[in-house]
């Protein structure tokens, strides 16, 4: 690898910390402009924009040599080795409504495989870090998955697809099979946050489908740096990702659709 994972590092961590920074000048403000995308679930707002331009303009001056794949602005393509892969505000829906479930989410690829992730929630201040090889860490300290074996006592989280009013293939029927089944659900609304949050022992499982490749790089190196088991449990729905502590992923894979099931 021809430079310092880091250093790489320390600029991820400080440009997360300075969007998160002006996400909180507009959190719960009036000046957020929220407009809607591809329809009322799915929407940006003008901090989403702002944290993108800060932290793509970063990466321009410091490695413009790299590629970038960011979600509102889209795929940039300078190199075929470095890639950064960003959602500049994963929660948007949370941020919008004044909930505090809200982060950036800064991942690293080289050569097509993640080798640093950095997600960054202001409102908490968590700061969640991996780099490949060397473990993942929540302000500085090191996280692993839980260890429940028991469904009945476990804690797990999903989310709904953006086109879930008009698709009836919205996760649904996954969770009327897993509901009964364990002590709680939780929809935190943030899949960035979802995914560090098993991989720190907060949940012990976590699904989505529909997800995209901004929302789960900088995570998933995260989850599986702190031993998550990782499941791709279909192919047909962009990324669409099963999270969770090894004994529990077991029982709850089974029971999630592998194809739309209406
Ligand atoms: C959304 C959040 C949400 C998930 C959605 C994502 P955004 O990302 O991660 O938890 O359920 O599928 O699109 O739009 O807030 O960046
Ligand atoms: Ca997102
Ligand atoms: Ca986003």
């Amino acid at each position: 690898m021809a430079i310092d994972v880091d250093e790489l590092l320390i600029n991820a961590i400080s440009w997360a910390k300075e969007a998160g920074k002006v996400q909180l000048t507009y959190f719960r403000g009036t000046n957020l402009n929220i407009q809607a995308k591809l329809n009322e679930s799915d929407i940006v707002t003008a901090a989403d924009k702002e944290s993108e331009r800060i932290i793509i303009s970063h990466i321009h001056s410091l490695y413009p040599s790299h590629s970038i794949l960011s979600e509102e602005s889209g795929e940039e393509s300078n190199s075929g080795e470095y890639q950064w892969v960003i959602d500049p505000l994963d929660g948007t829906t949370n941020f919008s409504s004044g909930l505090p479930q809200f982060c950036v989410s800064i991942g690293l690829k080289y050569n097509g495989t993640t080798i640093m992730g950095v997600v960054f929630a202001p409102y908490l201040n968590e700061l969640y870090t991996s780099v490949r090889g060397e473990g993942a860490y929540l302000n500085g300290e090191k996280i692993h998955v839980g260890s429940e074996t028991d469904i009945s006592r476990a804690v797990v989280s999903t989310g709904f697809p953006v086109d879930k009013s008009t698709n009836a293939d919205n996760n649904l029927d996954n969770l009327s099979r897993v509901l009964p089944q364990v002590r709680g659900m939780r929809r935190m609304g943030s899949a960035a946050i979802d995914i560090c949050s098993v991989s720190a022992g907060f949940l012990d499982a976590y699904w989505e489908l529909n997800l995209h490749e901004w929302d789960v790089c900088a995570g998933l190196l995260i989850a599986e740096e702190a031993g998550a088991k990782v499941d791709f449990f279909r192919e047909d729905r962009n990324v669409s990702v099963l999270v969770s502590s090894p004994a529990i992923g077991k029982i709850i894979l089974p029971l999630l659709s592998k194809e739309p099931n209406y």
